[in-house]
């Protein structure tokens, strides 16, 4: 057994969405176990702020790539690239998705089940589930085809395990049939990781390629005061979680350190979901 568990030296990571809040703090979960973090996210913008800041914070080398989850060929060709530019990926993260934020000052106005658009049940869907689909096949084939094996981490919620409660997200003066709610895209695609998660688990096993989840509770950034007071109090630590605060989790999920975890889902969201 190697003499520490959670290092990650001489391991690549993919983080899909690492232009995002997450992917920054998976990256450098990466990063400070010794090992090198691909950062992957449609967003250009988004992707070059957290390499440039990782970097600078790490002062160790990180790369990143432009590229849609939603584009299996774009998939296929960034893969392609990362494997002649760096090496083989060991780990897959997908924590790409759209992350509408009901809980903002103004929250979201056309989200209502009742005529929630198609167009973006598709939207929502294509970036959370099809996304990891296509990433799960493309990286996750080529962990299993040479027999090295490698580890998917699904990014979930604790929406994944309980139901939004909308009542969080109600807002005065407004009529009951115009109040914002969490998406139903959201818990569908939350949901669905997890089938995705045990699907992986057991598809490339004797391959050596393990697939678990971890489910984040929501992450404080300057959400509204009447939110974040009634959020907290259903939450048993009594308070929303820090941005860094999964770093641990990915440490945990990416080494030896879990190498008997296959196929669970890690829920860490301060016991909310417990009560
Ligand atoms: N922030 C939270 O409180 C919280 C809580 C639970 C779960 N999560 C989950 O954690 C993950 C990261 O959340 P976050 O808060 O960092 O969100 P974020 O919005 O900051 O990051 C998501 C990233 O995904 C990228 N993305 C969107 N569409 C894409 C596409 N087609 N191809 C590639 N990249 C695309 C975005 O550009 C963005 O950078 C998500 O899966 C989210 O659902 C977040």
């Amino acid at each position: 057994m190697s003499k520490d568990l959670f290092s990650l030296v001489g391991k690549t990571a993919a983080i899909t969405g690492g232009g995002g809040m997450l992917g920054y703090q998976h990256a450098a979960a990466i990063v400070n176990q010794g090992g090198t973090a691909v950062l992957l996210d449609i967003d250009e913008g988004g992707l070059k702020a957290n390499h440039d800041m990782l970097q600078k914070d790490s002062g160790i080398s990180v790369h990143r790539y432009t590229m849609d989850v939603t584009d299996a060929s774009e998939v296929r060709h960034v893969s392609a690239q990362i494997q002649s530019e760096i090496g083989r990926v060991d780990i897959l993260i997908n924590n790409a998705a759209r992350n509408p934020k009901v809980e903002a000052a103004d929250g979201l106005d056309s989200s209502r089940f009742e005529y929630f658009p198609v167009d973006q049940w598709d939207l929502d869907l294509n970036v959370g589930l099809r996304g990891a689909f296509f990433c799960s096949q493309v990286f996750g084939s080529s962990m299993a085809a040479d027999g090295e094996g490698g580890i998917i981490i699904n990014i979930a919620s604790d929406l994944a395990v309980i139901a939004p409660d909308q009542r969080l997200y109600r807002q005065p003066n407004k009529a009951p049939d115009e109040q914002p709610v969490k998406p139903i895209t959201y818990s569908v695609v939350k949901h669905g990781i997890i089938g995705l998660t045990k699907y992986l688990a057991t598809y490339w096993c004797e391959q050596g390629v393990r697939c678990n989840a971890l489910s984040p509770g929501g992450v404080y950034a300057g959400q509204n005061e009447v939110f974040v007071s009634n959020l907290v109090k259903l939450i048993p630590l009594g308070r929303m979680a820090k941005a860094d605060e999964y770093r641990g989790a990915i440490a945990f999920l990416c080494s030896d350190a879990s190498r008997y975890l296959n196929g669970a889902n890690l829920v860490m969201d301060g016991g909310r979901s417990v009560w």
